[in-house]
């Protein structure tokens, strides 16, 4: 089954949980399609674990359309969330719009992020308009580092946390389809979860949001630059990967590799022929 926004939110409707995880290429996309995640997020932290920036405010539109194009051939159910990357949106309505549909015709996105609350619902109001699904990303907003001075959990005084229920009520009534909640005490996303009827996706808010999403390379352990508190690694890739590099690494060494099994034949008097 296609997941849509209108499925996303019957989920939210039914209680069932939503999935979604960070992509960025085209066999990890297949291996998520395999087996049935909801959505996927080609988000800007691509800017991290893909090109090794320190941060996400490097990455480019070019950058996104790229990776969201690569990821979009690799799936068929999934729904497709792209984010906007810095400045794509921020310096105007007009902007936002554009790029947001450069997103959608050239990356192949069904819904595209961006990161903000009030502040940013007239992008949103106007990018809905233009008939473009929209998520939006409020409390830990990397995009804001310089002005959060660290990545630091959000909404822990009475004003900060009800900056984020009106945030969360505002992007809502601007046309959201569903909100992304980072870095949030448990109990706040809970609240905010309950007053919304869009589904609100946590990554470091606790259980009671309506999904998850982590990036790919932190739950699989691949990712070691660090490793923040609300990350469960559920599987040592970067282990396996780094035993495997060795193991070649022996083997072309030691010439054990290739073998006969993994090498083309040709017949003999072909060879002798070139004597
Ligand atoms: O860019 C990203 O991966 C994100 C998630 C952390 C939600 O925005």
């Amino acid at each position: 089954m296609k997941n849509t926004i209108t499925t996303l939110k019957a989920q939210k409707e039914k209680g069932e949980k939503i999935t979604m995880l960070t992509c960025y290429d085209y066999s990890t996309a297949k291996l998520m399609e395999e087996v049935g995640i909801n959505t996927i997020l080609v988000g800007d932290s691509l800017g991290n674990t893909m090109l090794g920036y320190d941060d996400t405010l490097q990455v480019t539109m070019e950058d996104m359309i790229h990776h969201c194009a690569a990821v979009s051939r690799g799936i068929n159910d999934i729904l497709l969330v792209c984010d906007m990357p810095f400045m794509s949106y921020q310096t105007s309505v007009y902007d936002a719009v554009v790029n947001a549909g450069r997103l959608v015709k050239e990356g192949h996105a069904n819904v595209v992020k961006l990161e903000g609350g009030v502040e940013v619902c007239p992008q949103i109001e106007a990018i809905v308009k233009a008939s473009i699904p929209v998520c939006a990303h409020i409390g830990l907003t990397p995009q804001s580092i310089n002005s959060f001075g660290g990545y630091k959990v959000q909404g822990k005084t009475e004003a900060t946390a009800k900056k984020l229920l009106e945030d969360a009520l505002a992007v809502e009534k601007a046309g959201a389809s569903m909100v992304v909640l980072e870095g949030v005490p448990a109990a706040l996303a809970k609240h905010v979860t309950e007053k919304l009827s869009i589904p609100t996706i946590g990554i470091g808010a606790g259980a009671g949001c309506d999904g998850q999403v982590l990036v790919y390379q932190d739950m699989l352990g691949m990712f070691s630059d660090y490793v923040p508190k609300f990350v469960k690694q559920f599987a040592s890739v970067g282990e396996v990967m780094k035993n495997a590099f060795a193991e070649y690494k022996k083997e072309v060494e030691n010439s054990t590799f290739p073998s006969e099994e993994h090498t083309y034949a040709i017949d003999d008097e072909v060879i002798e022929k070139l004597y």
